[in-house]
């Protein structure tokens, strides 16, 4: 259950009416949580022991922005905990993050940004279902609303959950600025991971690793692109540099001329399940479709973008393509399940909003925006969406320009994922124009495995590595991350 949710191709817009009232109370009148202000050019997070009342660090060379953290006992007692907010731009706008320390060695691992999708969804999801240190408790076993994550990613690696852009999740802005495309969203991310670093200097060098899923496959290119071109800069000017060290994009988006492909490939197939579980109707119907979806979104979306045609091509595609997954009840980030719950069908989706919005959840983790927790926000996927942000600028020429750079590239897929499908990603990396295609293509599939059991298939070329993980192991992706880290083959 790797790329959950893709916002604007689920149509989970149908949601809601949102309430697109941002937060209008200042940070600094919040009766949550207060703050205490400390200037400082270098702190540690060990000095911040309050778990009532944040500490507000300000650094002299980013005078527009401040952190602000605590420490927290939210989800894992074996390690320290920090969650806080992050005001970007002149103090306006305020990214919500949670922190945990590495369980193996804080002062030497790695450290990992985790987001989600969407765009517009919450990086909560990911860290309550899938990777992070504690789980939604689904079967009422724990007192305290979450039960503890023995194949954490922060197993290995120091991991900050970010809820971005701004207006996702806990993240809010003072008056209803916006962010609508990943370009833009990048700035934030690089301001956020830059003062981070800079402000809690026992992390400075540190190795950095991005991660994240679904829409993550368009962001996490972006993002990464525009720390190294920042890094550039900074190193000209004889600043401090972020070391990048690689992106892990799990069932992404980022080349689109593959999904609908793909999307055939995964329903009326056997690259997901042995017997295909569509119907041979609507398998013939997608496969007349299949041409002409292709061509209209190459010349539309990817060889010329035109924001009229491009969508018309897709809307053609989902109506010829996606109908009838639909239609088959099943949960498009897990062919195996039906659709349960809400619109974005996991039961846990439910779960983890009644989770963070319960009164102590919220104090435990300092939350200070008065909006009730939304898995995804559809304002801020309308906002994307309303720019095309999806098809307006091919995320893969990121990826040709990181990989020939020497940043190291995984690209990782559930096998049952539909919504953005294995098969889909399988296609944009062998097409992908860089300097090791061709060796990339000369190199054999190898299986993985996990405790002698087969977890996967695997393929690695220089910078850039191809996993497959069948189903959807949490304890297979774990391992994957681990020898990822480590610099091990998979
Ligand atoms: C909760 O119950 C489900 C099914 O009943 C089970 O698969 C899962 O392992 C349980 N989780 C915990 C944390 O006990
Ligand atoms: C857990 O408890 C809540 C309220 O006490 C109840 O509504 C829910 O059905 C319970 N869930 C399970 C899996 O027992
Ligand atoms: C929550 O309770 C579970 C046991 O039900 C425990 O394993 C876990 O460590 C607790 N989490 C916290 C943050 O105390």
């Amino acid at each position: 259950m790797f790329a959950k949710f893709n916002w604007v191709a689920t149509l989970c817009v149908s949601l809601a009416a949102f309430a697109t009232a941002q937060a209008s109370q200042s940070p600094f009148t919040s009766p949550i949580v207060k703050t205490t202000h400390r200037i400082s050019a270098d702190a540690s997070l060990a000095s911040i022991t309050s778990e009532q009342q944040y500490t507000a660090l300000t650094h002299p060379r980013f005078p527009h922005h401040q952190v602000r953290v605590k420490k927290s006992s939210f989800c894992d007692p074996t390690v320290n905990v920090y969650t806080g907010y992050l005001d970007v731009d002149a103090g306006a706008k305020h990214l919500f993050f949670y922190f945990f320390e590495s369980r193996r060695d804080p002062a030497k691992d790695d450290v990992m940004m985790w987001i989600n999708g969407g765009p517009g969804c919450s990086s909560a999801m990911g860290l309550l279902m899938e990777l992070g240190p504690c789980s939604i408790d689904m079967n009422n076993t724990s007192k305290n609303g979450t039960t503890w994550n023995p194949h954490a990613w922060n197993n290995e690696a120091n991991i900050f959950f970010l809820d971005q852009p701004v207006g996702v999740g806990f993240s809010y802005a003072d008056f209803g600025e916006s962010i609508e495309t990943t370009e833009d969203a990048a700035k934030n991310v690089h301001a956020f991971i830059t003062i981070f670093f800079e402000t809690f200097n026992q992390f400075s060098g540190r190795p950095l690793h991005l991660s994240g899923e679904s829409y993550g496959g368009r962001y996490l290119p972006s993002f990464a692109s525009y720390i190294y071109d920042q890094n550039q800069i900074a190193k000209a000017e004889g600043r401090a540099t972020l070391n990048l060290q690689s992106v892990l994009i799990g069932n992404g988006i980022t080349d689109i001329s593959t999904l609908y492909p793909g999307r055939y490939e995964v329903e009326c197939g056997s690259s997901s399940l042995d017997v295909p579980f569509q119907s041979i109707a609507t398998c013939v119907q997608m496969k007349i479709a299949l041409p002409r979806c292709v061509d209209m979104m190459d010349r539309n979306c990817v060889q010329h973008f035109d924001s009229i045609d491009c969508r018309a091509a897709v809307d053609f595609c989902n109506s010829q393509l996606s109908t009838g997954y639909w239609a088959s009840g099943r949960n498009p980030y897990d062919i195996s399940k039906m659709c349960v719950g809400d619109s974005l069908c996991y039961a846990e989706n439910t779960a983890i909003s009644h989770f963070l919005d319960l009164p102590e959840t919220r104090q435990l983790l300092g939350v200070e925006t008065p909006e009730n927790f939304t898995p995804c926000a559809s304002d801020v996927g309308r906002g994307f969406n309303l720019h095309m942000d999806k098809y307006a600028v091919p995320a893969q020429y990121y990826v040709t320009g990181l990989l020939e750079r020497g940043i190291r590239v995984l690209i990782y897929a559930g096998t049952y994922d539909w919504q953005c499908n294995w098969v889909a990603n399988k296609l944009w990396v062998d097409k992908l124009e860089w300097a090791g295609k061709d060796l990339y293509a000369a190199t054999t599939w190898q299986d993985w495995t996990v405790n002698s059991a087969k977890a996967g298939e695997t393929k690695t070329s220089g910078p850039l590595t191809f996993v497959t993980i069948r189903g959807a192991g949490h304890m297979e992706a774990f391992a994957m991350v681990s020898r990822w880290l480590g610099g091990r083959a998979i």
